[in-house]
């Protein structure tokens, strides 16, 4: 807490810091919930925190020192502010840090160049026995944050589009009222811009919605991960059935998110090969939405295929392999994919794979120093390098990623951590030929330079020792055929 220069002033009714700024108090929230992370890792018990931050006067009382000697609390803190953190803390979800309006954008300002951190507004919300509502924004790490807007209780609750449009119409009222008096109507201006932009963030898409005028008809949302929801749609030009990529509202405000997801549309469209899914239109914008639309894959995607055992044994380290060669493919074109997971495996209706999300992707000729070191996809599958350091993921990233998949399609189920902990045990233990196991070990070395230097290589060895495997005895062996 001295390193942050906070002042502890009362642990009665949750814990609470006095900091000079608020970007101090920013730090030690973040700080406080990666050691707090760590500690429900090491006793397997989570400890989710929840932080509130605000900015407010408050009423000092310091304690003679006598006293203090004595048992006294050293400070007491008394008046509204105290109470707003204490609400605005009871309103975070686990882990998540919570600020309000001034000590949001103070802390921002000074935190400019962490670009690891994330700041977000999640809109107003009504405390009770307050009439003015608050405004609730976040910061936080990806992979250590929730980074999404906490749903509310009793005490504190979402204002809703309904209202919000009551207040956007009070304040044309407002507005109206001052221009009639021929006053300045700048400020109310502001606020009116404020209110319609919440009202456009707050807002969801829902089934029966149109896209791009009325070409793109949603039919059911099918994925929701932390940067976008996926759709699928009718393509009401051709009939046919799409899938439509819609990066969340409420990361439409940040322009590297927004870039990002752009750019993994882009590279995709870019990649033109029968193994990566065909994008239909890149980088549209309607009514406030960023999305993108795909060719619908009707197999769904690889794990799920895997995990309901639609696949045979046997056609799932063909999958691997075709999925290899579109890797090579997109490294000879400098687009490393640094996301390869089973998830983002899609599979025709012929169960011919092929490969998306490129989100993540980097191309040797962008800078790619606009990510986060934080969790990037899901970590199993993740390179150690890709995790330190985004940077230095490479096509060795690439070839761990696509080793880890291959142990997923031999086991059939999702991997425990052990796998990362003691992969050589874990591979040992696989239901599998002997020939194979040497092969993914070296794939998921934890030193990238320990790996094949390249997916092809990766992927020769691995066709040459499941080709010569005819063991008898071994019903479990993934015989496999060449792909073309
Ligand atoms: N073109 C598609 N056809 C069918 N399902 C899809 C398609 N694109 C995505 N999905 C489904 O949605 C999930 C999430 O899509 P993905 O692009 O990986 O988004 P995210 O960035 O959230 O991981 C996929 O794992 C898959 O199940
Ligand atoms: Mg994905």
């Amino acid at each position: 807490m001295r390193d942050h220069e906070g002042q502890e002033a009362d642990r009665t009714d949750g814990f609470l810091v006095l900091f000079d700024r608020p970007i101090n108090a920013v730090r030690y929230a973040l700080a406080f919930h990666q050691a707090m992370r760590i500690l429900s890792e090491e006793v397997a018990i989570d400890l989710g925190f929840r932080v509130g931050i605000h900015l407010g006067e408050a009423v000092l009382i310091v304690t003679p020192a006598a006293d203090v000697a004595g048992g006294a609390k050293p400070l007491e803190v008394e008046g509204l502010a105290k109470q707003i953190a204490a609400r605005i803390m009871s309103l975070a979800l686990a882990g998540q840090t919570l600020l309000t309006r001034a000590a949001f954008m103070l802390a921002r300002r000074a935190a400019v160049g962490d670009e690891g951190l994330q700041w977000l507004a999640h809109g107003r919300y009504l405390l009770k026995g307050v009439t003015e509502p608050l405004e609730v924004y976040e910061v936080g790490r990806e992979g250590l944050s929730p980074l999404a807007p906490p749903p509310g209780s009793e005490k504190i609750k979402p204002v809703v589009g309904r209202e919000m449009s009551a207040m956007l119409a009070e304040a044309y009222r407002r507005k109206e009222l001052l221009a009639n008096a021929g006053q300045s109507t700048r400020a109310v201006e502001e606020e009116i811009l404020s209110l319609r932009r919440e009202i456009r963030r707050g807002r969801q898409l829902r089934p029966g919605d149109m896209l791009h005028g009325d070409r793109f008809l949603l039919i059911e949302q099918i994925g929701s991960g932390g940067y976008a929801i996926v759709w699928k749609a009718v393509d009401l030009k051709s009939g046919g059935d799409v899938a439509v990529k819609v990066l969340r509202g409420d990361r439409a405000q940040d322009p590297r998110a927004s870039e990002r997801f752009s750019r993994g549309a882009r590279k995709m469209a870019e990649l033109q090969h029968p193994g990566v899914v065909r994008v239909v239109e890149t980088a549209l914008e309607d009514d406030g939405w960023q999305f993108f639309v795909m060719a619908w894959a009707e197999g769904g995607d690889f794990r799920q295929a895997v995990l309901g055992q639609r696949i045979p044994i046997d056609e799932r380290l063909r999958i691997v392999l075709a999925i290899g060669k579109v890797l090579e493919y997109a490294h000879t074109a400098a687009v490393i994919h640094r996301d390869v997971k089973p998830a983002n495996i899609l599979l025709d209706g012929n169960n011919q794979p092929l490969l998306t999300d490129f989100d993540l992707v980097w191309a040797a000729d962008t800078t790619g120093g606009t990510r986060t070191a934080g969790m990037l996809g899901t970590f199993l599958y993740a390179a150690p390098e890709a995790l330190d350091n985004p940077k230095e993921a490479g096509v060795a990233a690439d070839v761990y990623s696509l080793g880890m998949t291959a142990i997923f399609a031999i086991c059939g189920r999702d991997l425990p951590t052990r796998v990362i902990r003691d992969a050589k045990r874990f591979i040992a233990e696989l239901k599998c030929s002997e020939a194979v196991k040497p092969v993914l070990l070296k794939a998921v070395a934890w030193e990238a330079r320990e790996r094949f230097a390249s997916v092809g290589a990766f992927c020769a060895q691995l066709r040459r020792v499941l080709e010569h495997d005819g063991e008898p005895n071994r019903p479990d062996v993934v015989p496999i055929a060449t792909p073309q």
